[in-house]
């Protein structure tokens, strides 16, 4: 069986009328296997996002189904009512047997969502605008959030964006030295002991806890075609507990600069202002009403934090002989952790007028 009729048998044990007419892989998501099934039912076709979940990757998958039933429940709850709600939360299928997903011959995974019309995901920022609306719904998302009930969310990824336990493996890393790489990385391990302060300072800044996306690239929103404004957040298969800035962070380190990520003319891996304003009035435009005081003065901070972190992963996988990371040629995860880090000193650059307009919209 070839993975199209593989997934065509697994599209047919979830409860959607009519009939299968096609099924196709889509997308350009990296991590889980995506694919577009049309259904015919009395002469209408509807659409269907098809999925099979990375359990390499996640290796709790019924936790994280769960996670992601009581969020989109919560939202479309908080949504009903609004204009274009259906647009505006995945909605998910449940399979025949009432479960949020099914498991197929193989032991694969799998779930489906109904396929929002009329927008699309970007890989690339192309606008100040795009930057904006992505961010505004990033914090949408969170703030509809606040208030979801308990119990709280699973920890699908514990220790997620614990920097300092990402610092200590990257030490481990360069005490073992397992590929004889840290000479050629004697810079970059330098940059990195240097800042080490940096690594925990959002956990000792009192923040509260909050319920993150935690992979808030600009391809894990939709824009609505018409319109251009942000629609939807997708990819919720890291939905859980966490801090806000985490989000914005992220926001900020890969939506701030045009460069790709192993970029090797770093002099093209800045922080452009203009993004990063756009990417604060967005998100200060949902999140603003609900963010403390302490969250909203880690806002220049975060994305500096969290390429950092980023930096030091792809520093210990490189140390490491490229265990976690794939790697297309010889020294690519250096170059990512030289992107990241370059990104790092851009930021340092720019703080403080990065906290002078945080200030300017805070304050008033
Ligand atoms: N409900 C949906 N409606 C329309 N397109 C979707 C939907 N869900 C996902 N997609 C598309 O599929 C792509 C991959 O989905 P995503 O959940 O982000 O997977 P991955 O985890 O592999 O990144 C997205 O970039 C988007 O283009
Ligand atoms: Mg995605």
């Amino acid at each position: 069986m070839n993975e199209q009729q593989r997934s065509a048998a697994v599209v047919r044990q979830f409860q959607i009328d009519g009939e299968l007419s096609s099924i196709a892989a889509y997308g350009s998501g990296h991590i889980n296997d995506t694919y577009c099934a049309v259904f015919h039912s009395s002469g209408l076709a509807a659409r269907y996002i098809v999925q099979r979940i990375n359990t390499a990757i996640f290796k709790h998958p019924a936790a994280l189904m769960e996670n992601i039933q009581r969020v989109t429940s919560h939202l479309a709850a908080k949504l009903s009512g609004e204009p274009d709600r259906a647009r505006r939360v995945l909605t998910m299928i449940p399979a025949r047997d009432g479960r949020a997903f099914h498991v197929d011959v193989e032991g694969g995974l799998w779930r489906v969502y109904r396929f929002i019309e009329g927008a699309r995901a970007y890989d690339a920022v192309e606008s100040a605008q795009q930057a904006f609306q992505a961010a505004r719904v990033f914090g949408e998302f969170q703030k509809m959030l606040v208030d979801l009930p308990a119990p709280r969310l699973h920890d699908t990824i514990p220790n997620f964006h614990s920097t300092p336990r990402r610092f200590a493996t990257f030490e481990q890393a360069v005490t073992a030295d397992g590929s004889n790489r840290a000479v050629d990385a004697r810079a970059e391990i330098e940059f990195a002991f240097a800042r080490q302060a940096m690594v925990s300072v959002l956990l000792e800044a009192n923040l509260p806890e909050r319920i993150t996306h935690n992979d808030t690239k600009f391809n894990n929103v939709l824009l609505d075609d018409a319109t251009g404004a942000g629609l939807c957040v997708i990819d919720l298969d890291t939905v859980m507990p966490g801090l806000a800035l985490y989000d914005f962070g992220d926001m900020v380190r890969t939506a701030t600069s045009a460069a790709m990520e192993d970029e090797r003319d770093l002099s093209r891996m800045t922080m452009q202002f203009p993004m990063f304003e756009a990417l604060l009035r967005g998100y200060l435009s949902s999140a603003g009403s609900f963010l403390t005081k302490e969250e909203k003065a880690h806002l220049a901070i975060a994305g500096k934090l969290i390429a950092f972190e980023q930096g030091i992963r792809f520093l210990t996988d490189y140390l490491a002989g490229d265990a976690y990371y794939k790697v297309h040629r010889n020294g690519q995860n250096l170059d990512r952790c030289r992107t990241q880090f370059k990104l790092v000193v851009s930021i340092e650059q720019q703080e403080e007028r990065m906290n002078g307009l945080i200030s300017e919209l805070v304050d008033g």
